[in-house]
């Protein structure tokens, strides 16, 4: 199979009629390639899948089946998005499959960000291979592949595993309507297709999500710390005007904790560390500087909101010499 690369002249799609003029091209595309076929999606919610998703289920309807796996590391209102757009208004065939429990023992006690990054891979690929083998006809796999992808593997600077990973039986032919996009085309062409700005503009996502801002061995505890400190943060940033301005915003919560006090009572609990940082190709990265009222805000809510905290911290360092996330 000769696969796609992105002619030279291509113009960039940076308005609705390009993009609806690639999405026009790219449906007859692709009914002609998959005709009465069926086709695999793992849709993680972010914004490459999702574009994929929509376009799939605009040219084929219910030939695809989306399958969401929800490995407990995703952030606050993840799965139940993915859930309300592709399965209720999109009508898709959307298998949704509840991995939390597998993942979090799998997890259990495991320090060393490598294993833990490794554990989190090789699990969700036995999870997907598992709801793959229970359905029948399948011919293509559906996948978020983009032109950087292509262009960083070739570099050399980042292996494009995308296609990595599944089993000898599940070798399906690729289906990647994206693959010759940028980023922001693929945000346009998302857009256009009528998904909602909260996905298209999503921020990166490390694939082993939460779990590499639960620094160290995840407990369930922790993490919900984070993700409950993490849904805090993106509405005050949405509240202030900061979201879509700001590159990447997160909290993680260091396995440690420190002495505090409230209501008159000792406590000794974890603190949350805030990241907010600017790049443009995330190899190095500035740190925002974040008004004080909003700090406040942060601090207030936060310390009063989420068990187990007594304690707000901003992380102040670049990158280099620090790394975006902390594992
Ligand atoms: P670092 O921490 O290396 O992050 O400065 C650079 C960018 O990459 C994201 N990141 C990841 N993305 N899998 C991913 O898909 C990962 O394991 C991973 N680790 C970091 C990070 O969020 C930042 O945008």
């Amino acid at each position: 199979m000769v696969l796609e690369s992105r002619p030279e002249n291509m113009q960039r799609i940076n308005g609705p009629a390009l993009a609806q003029a690639y999405i026009d091209e790219r449906i007859a595309m692709l009914r002609e390639q998959i005709g009465e076929k069926k086709v695999l999606l793992a849709l993680s919610g972010g914004v490459d899948s999702s574009v994929v998703a929509a376009m799939l289920i605009r040219a084929i309807g219910r030939q695809l089946t989306c399958v969401h796996v929800n490995h407990g590391l995703l952030r606050k209102g993840e799965p139940e998005q993915v859930i309300r757009v592709f399965r209720d208004e999109m009508d898709a065939n959307l298998i949704y499959v509840d991995a939390v429990d597998r993942f979090l023992d799998k997890l259990a006690g495991v320090a060393d960000p490598e294993t833990k990054r490794k554990i989190i891979g090789a699990e969700f690929i036995e999870v997907f291979a598992e709801e793959a083998r229970k359905l029948d006809g399948i011919s293509f796999l559906g996948q978020g592949t983009i032109w950087p992808d292509i262009l960083e593997s070739e570099a050399g600077i980042k292996a494009h595993h995308n296609a990595g990973g599944l089993p000898e039986d599940l070798r399906f032919e690729l289906v990647e309507p994206v693959r010759i996009l940028f980023k922001d085309e693929v945000r346009m062409v998302g857009r256009a297709l009528g998904l909602p700005e909260s996905m298209v503009e999503r921020q990166p996502f490390p694939g082993p999500g939460l779990g590499v801002r639960c620094p160290g061995a995840i407990t369930r505890e922790r993490l919900e710390a984070v993700r409950e400190s993490d849904a805090i943060l993106r509405e005050e940033f949405a509240a202030a005007g900061l979201a879509g301005k700001v590159w990447q915003y997160f909290t993680v919560v260091p396995d440690f904790k420190s002495t505090g006090i409230r209501d008159g009572r000792r406590t000794f609990e974890w603190p949350v560390i805030i990241r907010a940082i600017n790049t443009t190709d995330a190899m190095s990265a500035t740190v925002e500087e974040l008004p004080f009222a909003l700090m406040q805000k942060l601090v207030g809510r936060i310390t009063s909101e989420v068990k187990g905290v007594n304690r707000v911290l901003y992380d102040f360092t670049p990158k280099p010499c620090a790394t975006i996330e902390y594992e």
